[in-house]
C-alpha cells in the first residue's frame, strides 16, 4: 500500500467565466488530509469564486471536483456536508435568539444527521435534552475557542471577533473532516487571531481536520499554512511552502502596494 497521502479535496482545471470575464482559468488546488492549505491573492483574483466551485455553490465552467477521489463536481453544498464538507462564511451567519451555546449544539447534532433540529427551531420548540457525549463534546470546544463567559448570551449584539469563533465552533462541531474558510481571520484583533491561529491549529492536529484557509491577512497564511497557493486574475501565479512564496517574484509584484512587501519582505 502507498504511504502517499490522498488530497481529501483536488479541484483540476477549474475555469469559471461570467460572460466574457474569466474569474480562474485552468486552477488546480488540492487539500491533504490533515494539512493547512493557504489560499491568497489580491481584491478580484478568483479566491471567493474557487471557494464557492470547492463548497458547491458555483458550477465551474469547465474543471473537476473530487473529494476522496470521488466526483463531487454537481454535488449540492448538501451532500458536500454529508460526506464531511464545511465552511465558515465571510459574514458570520448565525441565529440572532440562539445562545452561543446553542449554536455549537446545533452543529453537533447536525453532524448525527437531527435534521429536526431545524424544525424544531422554525417552530421555535426549546431543545432535547443532551447526551453526556454531547455535553462533553460541546464544551470542550466552547472551552478551546475561549466562549466559556458567553456561552449563554444570545448571539445577536456579540461583537464580530467573538461571532466568528462561535461560527469556527459550530462548524467543528459537526466534525468535519474538510473545513473550507473564508476570511476567518476579518474582524478579530491581534491578540485573537494569535489565539484564535493556534487553536486552529491544535484542532487540525488532534481531529486530523484538513483546513482551506481563504485570507487577505497575508502573514497569518504564511505562517499558519503548510502549503500555499496565489491566484492573480484567475490565474495560479504560485505555489509552495510559505517560505518558497515568500520568496517568489510574481507573488511580490502581485502584492505590490498592498501587504505583502511590508509585512514578509527580508529583515
Ligand atoms: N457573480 C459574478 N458575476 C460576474 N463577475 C463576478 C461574479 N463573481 C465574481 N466576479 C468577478 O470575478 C473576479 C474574481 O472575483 P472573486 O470575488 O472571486 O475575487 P476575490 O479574489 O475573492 O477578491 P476579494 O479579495 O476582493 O474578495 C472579479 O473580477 C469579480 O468581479
Ligand atoms: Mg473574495
Amino acid at each position: 500500500m502507498t504511504q502517499e497521502p490522498q488530497p481529501r479535496l483536488e479541484a483540476h482545471d477549474i475555469t469559471v467565466r461570467f460572460g466574457g470575464l474569466v474569474a480562474l482559468d485552468s486552477v488546480s488546488i488540492d487539500v491533504p488530509a490533515g494539512a493547512i492549505v493557504g489560499l491568497l491573492g489580491p481584491n478580484g483574483a478568483g479566491k471567493s469564486t474557487l471557494f464557492a466551485v470547492l463548497s458547491g455553490l458555483l458550477r465551474p465552467t469547465a474543471g473537476t471536483v473530487r473529494m476522496d477521489g470521488e466526483d463531487f463536481t454537481s454535488a449540492t453544498p448538501q451532500a458536500r456536508a454529508r460526506r464531511g464538507l464545511a465552511r465558515t462564511f465571510q459574514h458570520p451567519e448565525l441565529f440572532a435568539s440562539l445562545t452561543v451555546r446553542e449554536h455549537v449544539v446545533l452543529g453537533h447534532r447536525m453532524r448525527n444527521g437531527r435534521r429536526r433540529i431545524w424544525t424544531d427551531l422554525v417552530n421555535g420548540r426549546s431543545f432535547r435534552r443532551p447526551s453526556s457525549t454531547e455535553t462533553d463534546q460541546v464544551d470542550d470546544l466552547i472551552a478551546r475557542f475561549g466562549l466559556g463567559a458567553i456561552q449563554h448570551q444570545p448571539v445577536l449584539g456579540l461583537p464580530l471577533g467573538s461571532s466568528r469563533l462561535v461560527e469556527v465552533a459550530r462548524a467543528l462541531a459537526t466534525e468535519p473532516r474538510v473545513l473550507l474558510m473564508d476570511e476567518p481571520s476579518s474582524g478579530l484583533d491581534s491578540r485573537e487571531t494569535l489565539d484564535f491561529c493556534e487553536t486552529l491549529r491544535t484542532v487540525v492536529d488532534e481531529h486530523g481536520v484538513s483546513l482551506l484557509l481563504v485570507e487577505h491577512d497575508v502573514p497569518l497564511v504564511l505562517r499558519m499554512a503548510d502549503r500555499v497557493h496565489v491566484l492573480d486574475f484567475g490565474v495560479k501565479i504560485a505555489e509552495g511552502t510559505a517560505a518558497e512564496v515568500r520568496e517568489n517574484a510574481l507573488v511580490r509584484a502581485a502584492y505590490l502596494g498592498e501587504e505583502m512587501p511590508a509585512t514578509v519582505g527580508e529583515k
